[in-house]
C-alpha cells in the first residue's frame, strides 16, 4: 500500500517552553485506509489532525503527506488538494451564501476552469444528496444537510484523504447514519478516512483504530482487537461499545463466549453459537460468576 500520510517523530506544543501536547508521535497510514482515532477528551486527537493538512505545524519532527513534507510552505496548495478536513462545527466552515457558492469555494481558489468547477460541485452535491437544495441559503439548512455541505465542500476539491474532526457529534440520529453510510461508500470507492470520534460504534465501522492517551499513541490495530479491551478502554475513560461489554459481561459471569464482538451481528452469531452448545449439555447458560467487577 501506498503511504498518503507519515507521522515522524512529531512533538508538539502550543507555547514555548510549556509541556507539549503531543509527544514523540509516529504513524504511517496508507492510501485509501479507513481509520478511527479515539481517546479520551483532551489527549491530543485535534491537535494531532490539525497536523495533517498543516494547520498546525510540528515543534520537532516532521509531517508528510505522501513526498511533501508539511512544513515546507511552499507545498501547502499540494498538501491541501490531497487532504480536506472538516470539523464538528459545520457553521464555522460555510463562506458561500448558497449551497452550491459554498461548495464551489475551494474548487473556484484552485484557478480551475469555471467548467471543471461547476462539474466538481454538481458531483459532489448528487454525492451528498444535496442537489435539490443548491440554491438555499446555508444558514437555512439543518446541522446534518450543514455537516452534509462542508462533506461537499471537501468532496470538491478531490482529495485523497478526508480528516473529520467529530462530524456527526451534534448531529440527530438519523443524520448520523447518513454520514457514516456516506464514509463508508466514499471509501469503498478508494477515498481515505480519518475519523475522530468518540463513539465506539462509529470507530467499530473503520478499517483500524488509533487510540491516543495524554498525547501518546497506546494502541494501533484492527476494531475488534481494540475495541474488545473493555477493561482497558474503560481505564482510560473510554465507554466500550455497549454489545461488546454486554458479551464480556456474560463472560464474567461464566458464560463460554468470545468478547472480540463489536457488532450487533456478531453478538447474535455468538449467543447462538452458545446456546447451540447447551442444547445438549447439562451446563446452565449461565453457571457462576467468576469475577467481582461485573
Ligand atoms: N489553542 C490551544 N492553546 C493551548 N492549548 C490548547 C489549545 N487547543 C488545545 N489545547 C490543549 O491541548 C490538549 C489537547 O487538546 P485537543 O483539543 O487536541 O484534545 P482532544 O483529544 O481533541 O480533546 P476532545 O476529545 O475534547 O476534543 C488539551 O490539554 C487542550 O487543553
Ligand atoms: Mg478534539
Amino acid at each position: 500500500m501506498k503511504t498518503m500520510l507519515r507521522v515522524h517523530n512529531l512533538t508538539y506544543a502550543y507555547e514555548k517552553g510549556h509541556s507539549p501536547v503531543l509527544k514523540n508521535l509516529n504513524l504511517l497510514i496508507g492510501e485509501g485506509e479507513y481509520i478511527a482515532i479515539i481517546g479520551p477528551n483532551g489527549c491530543g486527537k485535534t491537535t494531532l489532525i490539525r497536523h495533517f493538512n498543516a494547520l498546525l505545524l510540528p515543534t520537532a519532527g516532521e509531517v508528510q503527506v505522501e513526498e511533501f513534507s508539511t512544513s515546507d510552505t511552499k507545498r501547502l496548495l499540494e498538501i491541501r488538494r490531497r487532504v480536506g478536513m472538516a470539523f464538528q462545527n459545520a457553521d464555522n466552515q460555510i463562506v458561500g451564501m448558497s449551497v452550491e457558492e459554498d461548495v464551489a469555494f475551494g474548487p473556484g481558489n484552485l484557478g480551475l476552469p469555471s467548467a471543471e468547477v461547476r462539474r466538481r460541485v454538481d458531483r459532489a452535491l448528487a454525492i451528498v444528496g444535496l442537489t435539490e437544495l443548491r440554491t438555499r441559503q446555508p444558514y437555512t439548512l439543518s446541522g446534518g444537510q450543514k455537516q452534509l455541505l462542508a462533506l461537499a465542500g471537501l468532496l470538491a476539491m478531490e482529495p485523497k484523504l478526508i480528516v473529520l474532526d467529530e462530524p456527526t457529534a451534534s448531529l440527530d440520529p438519523e443524520s448520523k447514519k447518513k454520514v457514516l453510510t456516506l464514509l463508508q461508500t466514499l471509501n469503498s470507492q478508494g477515498l481515505g478516512i480519518i475519523h475522530v470520534t468518540h463513539n465506539m460504534e462509529e470507530a467499530a465501522l473503520a478499517d483500524r483504530v488509533l487510540v491516543m492517551d495524554k498525547g501518546e499513541l497506546v494502541a494501533d490495530g484492527r476494531p475488534v482487537d481494540i475495541l474488545n479491551r473493555v477493561k482497558w478502554l474503560k481505564s482510560l475513560g473510554l465507554a466500550p461499545p455497549t454489545i461488546t461489554e454486554l458479551m464480556w459481561k456474560l463472560q464474567q459471569w461464566g458464560a463460554d463466549m468470545s468478547t472480540s464482538v463489536i457488532t450487533i451481528d456478531a453478538a447474535f452469531k455468538e449467543i447462538t453459537s452458545l446456546l447451540e452448545r447447551l442444547e445438549n449439555s447439562s451446563q446452565a447458560f449461565i453457571p457462576r460468576k467468576v469475577d467481582g467487577n461485573v
